[in-house]
């Protein structure tokens, strides 16, 4: 059964995302990547608990060179991360959140999610992005979130997420 709006945010919430800061496509260098910025908007309205995905290699700095990392570790299906997530027993609602590296979410958030059993959860995806919007990412957690229901994602525009509050509000 489907929730209405004001029910998802009376649920017992976990935020996972992944962002990167430094120099990014039509943005420059920054010190918050967009999708945390998103991630923490989601946090303030909802009071959910957040976990950042850290890879354990850290990106290069350069656009360019983390666009080339990026791409390999997705090919290669090879991206350790930090710390793995223990489990998510207590959540009802799970937001999902991750920039598209083409056209995919960047390969640690599948080593995250891959190994965590989402059965009878809600799945909400947000994504931040320069053109592809949701991307391929909502038929991925759709592949690696068994048993779970993946509702509607949000997409923002990175270059535009300082202003985004109220489109976030909105989609809550
Ligand atoms: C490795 C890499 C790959 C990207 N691939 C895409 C893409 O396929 N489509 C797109 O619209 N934007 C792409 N972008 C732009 C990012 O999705 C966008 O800048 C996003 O807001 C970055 O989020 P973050 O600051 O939270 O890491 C890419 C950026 C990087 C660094």
């Amino acid at each position: 059964m489907l929730l209405n709006k004001k029910d998802y945010k009376n649920k017992k919430s976990l935020i996972i995302y992944f962002s990167r800061a430094d120099e990014n496509y039509a943005v420059g260098f920054i010190n918050k990547g967009n999708t945390e910025v998103i991630a923490e908007y989601i946090k303030d309205y909802t009071n959910a608990d957040i976990i950042k995905i850290e890879p354990a290699i850290p990106y290069a700095k350069s656009y360019n060179d983390a666009i080339e990392e990026a791409k390999e570790r997705q090919k290669n299906h090879n991206a350790p991360i930090v710390k793995e997530i223990n489990d998510i027993y207590s959540y009802d609602v799970i937001y999902i959140g991750a920039p598209v590296y083409w056209g995919d979410m960047p390969e640690e958030m599948v080593t995250a999610l891959k190994n965590i059993d989402f059965s009878g959860k809600i799945i909400r995806p947000f994504t931040t992005h320069e053109g592809s919007g949701l991307g391929n990412i909502p038929n991925q957690i759709k592949d690696i979130c068994k048993g779970a229901e993946v509702e509607e994602g949000l997409a923002i525009r990175g270059s535009v997420v300082n202003g985004a509050k109220n489109k976030v509000e909105y989609w809550l």
